[in-house]
Parts: structure tokens; C-alpha cells; sequence
């Protein structure tokens, strides 16, 4: 799907101005897609993200026997119902998408068939163990390559057993997972998260009609427990805009000079939104209005305005509320007053790249002066002053490494240029058009 890398150069802009329409949110688009597949009757999904992962679990979900559908600008599911799901016959290529992948294990664990996984070469960098682990406990069998990592076979249990699983890590990947595998298991399953991770797949069960029960744990965190073999009725979805993908325009609106940008209809569940706190803390000139639910989850307007910033300590237990945005803030940090402290980053290790050495890398080679921990990142800021820019960054076959340090090239004195950015497309399709239709600057080279 990748055949041409795509390089492109970011300069200096004069001030990014209008309203920037975001699009669909990845985490709530694959678990649409998932649920209407095991669900009875058809779901109605509006604005789906149309970005090549989610594109990856609807391959997937038509391979084991749903049919999807677009229609106009809705998406239509017919689901087979829980545990109705088919053998695919083919090899599941999930691209790039470590969701998809996940959560699709946990799908096809609790269904009598064998199916076979790969993915990129990123994805099958990433390690699978963090699934397979609990998967196996509840019946499924696993053959992976070395590392716990794909390609893999599953072999789904026959008589799949209920668990109770503590999450080693906070990932809510592996809780939906696991989830998903209890979906077709008799009995109840129950994940114990130490650290709260994005809930969307709780609150899309409910929607669906199933039966789940969340309470709090001594020490801040949840026990989720799911009632197994419901019946999942189709339902519509309406899937609010990504405030990961958001946070890229939040950024550049922050630290560009004179910009000033509407975003419409942001997701602000507050298992997400850690970095809308953040750049506040920061001292951006960042508003949040007209908040509503849609769809179940919480939606605001935004609105950012350029802004000094300073730099802040990023408290670690607020790592899982904005774990994707780490490399958009040390962006923002990279031109805030003093230091931005962050701690509390070992899973950036782990994601489409390891982003804690890329974040490092793009800094130094745009001439921004930091330090790296085991799992921590210090930014020392310009406190307004364009930094150098004028570096080389490798995009790492990740999308917010690429869209990241396109921002930074916004507010360089020399423009920042990145290898590949043929990624962004994963979660982000059209990045490059809207940024520049806001006054942007970025080009292919
Ligand atoms: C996601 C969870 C997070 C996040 C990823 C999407 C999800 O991963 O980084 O982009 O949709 O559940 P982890 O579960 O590995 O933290």
C-alpha cells in the first residue's frame, strides 16, 4: 500500500487561520466497525475516519463474514452476530494498524477457527505477547514469531473460558481485547486496569445492548466487567472528530505566530484530552465551548489562538489520557519559555515506531536542545523564538512523527523536512491540504 515514500518540506508559515474539520476519531472507528460485525442487524456508522487503519479492520471484518458498506457519507455494517464470525480464508494483513490487529486477536480468540495475522514492518515489530498472554488463558492458541510478534496464527478456544485479568500496562488495546474475547465466553470476564485508559469500548458495548459493569479500585484505577454471550443489537454511531489528530492543528495554532483556528466537534472524553489540559497549563490560548454528547461520548468546539507558552512538568499518571500526543507536545514544548518535563513514557517505546528515539532524533536535528531518559523527555524551550529547524527527520513508517514535525516546521527558521510522509494517511487522510488551507506551509519535495 506503500509503494513511493512520499518526502515532504515544511516552512515557515505567517499564521494558520479558518476552521479546520478534523476527522473521525481511530479508536471509535475500529470498534464501530467491530461491534456492528458481531452485532444482529445493520449499523448505521457517520464519520467514520476514512484512514487506511480503519480501512484495515473493515478488510478484516468483511474477510470473517460482515458486509460493509458506504453509502453516501454513512457506512452500513450487517453484522453475523456474537460468535457468528467465518474462518478467513486469507491471510489478515492489517497494514500498519496496531489496533486493528489487537483488537481483532481478541475478536477471532473466542471463535472455533484458525486465522493468520501480519501487518507491516512496523506492525510486526510491535509486541503481541501483551494479547496473546490473556487470549491464551481464556483458550486461544498462538503460534508468533520470535519476540511474541506477527505474522501469527490463532487458533480461536472451541469452549472459550471467562477470566480475570490485571493489566500489566496501561493499554486500552488489550483491555478492548480482551473484552472482545468475552464477548463470545459464557460467564462474566473482568479487566482490573491500574491506570484508567480510554473507555470507549465500555461505553460502545453499552450502546450495543451489552451488559457492563465498571468500578473503582482502591488506588485510582477500574475493574470492567463484561456480561458474556449477549445479544449486540445493531445500532447508528455517530463518531465524534479525533482529538489526537487535533492536537497536530492545536499545536501549530499555539506556536505560530498570528493563528487563529476554529475545530469544530473535537472527542473531549477525559481519558483523551490530556493534552487539552496540558497546552492550557502551558498557557494556551486554548477554549473549549458548546460541550454536548454525541454518540455517548463528550464533544466540545474548540478554538486555539497563538500564545506564549512555558514550559511545565506533564504529571506521568496523565501519560495514558494523551499517550499519542507526546510527540505533538514536545513540538509545542520546543518553543515554550524553560522546560517541559515528561515522564512516564516507556510505551512510547512501543508504538508504529519507537517514538521516544524519534522524537529525540527530530529534535536534535532541528537544533532543539533536550534530554532522554529511560522514559522521560526533557524540552528546553525557545520561549517564543523560532527554533533552528533546517533538519532531516525519519519518519520512522509513523504517522505522528511525520505530522508532528511538519508542525515544527511551521515556526522554524529553516524549514524541516521528513522522509516519508505516506503514514499520515493511516489516521490522518487530507492532512496536508487542510494544513495548507489554513496557511500552512507544506510541500512535497
Ligand atoms: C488505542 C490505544 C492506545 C493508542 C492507540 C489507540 C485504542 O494504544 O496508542 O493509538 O484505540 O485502544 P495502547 O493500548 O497500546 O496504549
Amino acid at each position: 500500500m506503500h509503494p513511493q515514500p512520499v518526502p515532504l518540506v515544511a516552512s515557515a508559515s505567517k499564521g494558520l487561520a479558518g476552521t479546520a474539520a478534523i476527522p473521525g476519531d481511530k479508536s471509535i472507528s475500529h470498534r464501530a466497525l467491530m461491534f456492528g460485525a458481531v452485532a444482529v442487524g445493520r449499523t448505521r456508522i457517520a464519520g467514520l475516519l476514512e484512514g487506511e487503519d480503519v480501512l484495515r479492520t473493515a478488510e478484516a471484518c468483511r474477510a470473517m463474514g460482515a458486509r460493509i458498506d458506504r453509502q453516501g457519507d454513512t457506512w452500513t455494517v450487517d453484522g453475523v452476530g456474537v460468535g457468528g464470525l467465518a474462518e478467513p480464508g486469507q491471510v489478515l494483513d492489517l497494514g500498519n494498524s496496531g489496533t486493528s490487529t489487537r483488537l481483532l486477536l481478541g475478536l477471532v480468540a473466542a471463535h472455533d477457527m484458525t486465522a493468520f495475522f501480519t501487518g507491516d514492518a512496523s506492525l510486526t515489530k510491535r509486541p503481541m505477547a501483551r494479547v496473546t498472554e490473556p487470549l491464551s488463558q481464556m483458550g486461544a492458541r498462538f503460534v508468533t514469531r520470535s519476540g511474541g510478534r506477527l505474522p501469527l496464527a490463532v487458533i480461536g478456544a472451541r469452549s472459550p473460558m471467562p477470566i480475570t485479568y490485571r493489566l500489566p500496562v496501561a493499554s486500552a488495546q488489550v483491555k478492548s481485547a480482551i473484552l472482545l474475547a468475552g464477548l463470545n465466553t459464557p460467564g462474566e470476564t473482568t479487566v482490573i486496569e491500574p491506570e484508567p485508559t480510554r473507555d470507549h469500548s465500555e461505553t460502545m458495548l453499552r450502546h450495543f445492548g451489552a451488559t457492563v459493569r465498571v468500578v473503582d479500585e482502591p488506588g485510582g484505577g477500574k475493574r470492567i466487567t463484561l456480561v458474556g454471550q449477549p445479544e449486540l443489537a445493531a445500532r447508528d454511531v455517530a463518531v465524534p472528530r479525533d482529538p489526537s489528530s487535533a492536537a497536530f492543528l492545536l499545536v501549530a495554532g499555539a506556536i505560530v505566530p498570528g493563528s487563529r483556528l476554529a475545530l469544530p466537534g473535537i472527542g473531549i472524553n477525559p481519558l483523551r484530552a490530556g493534552i487539552v489540559q496540558t497546552l492550557q497549563e502551558m498557557g494556551a490560548d486554548l477554549t473549549l465551548a458548546n460541550r454536548r454528547v454525541e454518540g455517548g461520548e463528550p464533544v466540545a468546539d474548540l478554538t486555539v489562538a497563538a500564545s506564549a507558552l512555558s514550559g511545565i512538568e506533564v504529571p506521568p499518571e496523565r501519560a495514558p489520557s494523551m499517550i499519542d500526543e507526546y510527540p505533538v507536545l514536545a513540538v509545542a514544548a520546543a518553543l515554550a519559555k524553560g522546560r517541559t518535563v515528561m515522564r512516564g513514557l516507556a510505551e512510547l517505546k512501543v508504538k508504529e515506531s519507537n517514538r521516544l528515539a524519534a522524537i529525540a532524533r527530530g529534535l536534535e536535528a532541528n537544533g532543539i536542545r533536550f534530554e532522554m531518559g529511560e522514559d522521560s523527555l526533557v524540552v528546553e524551550g525557545t520561549g517564543g523564538a523560532p527554533p533552528p529547524g533546517g533538519g532531516l527527520v525519519a519518519a520512522q513508517m509513523d504517522h505522528r512523527i511525520a505530522m508532528a514535525f511538519l508542525m515544527l516546521g511551521q515556526a522554524t527558521r529553516q524549514p524541516v523536512r521528513i522522509d516519508d510522509g505516506s503514514f499520515i494517511d493511516t489516521s490522518f487522510p487530507g492532512f496536508v491540504d487542510l494544513v495548507n488551507g489554513l496557511g500552512g506551509k507544506i510541500a512535497k519535495t
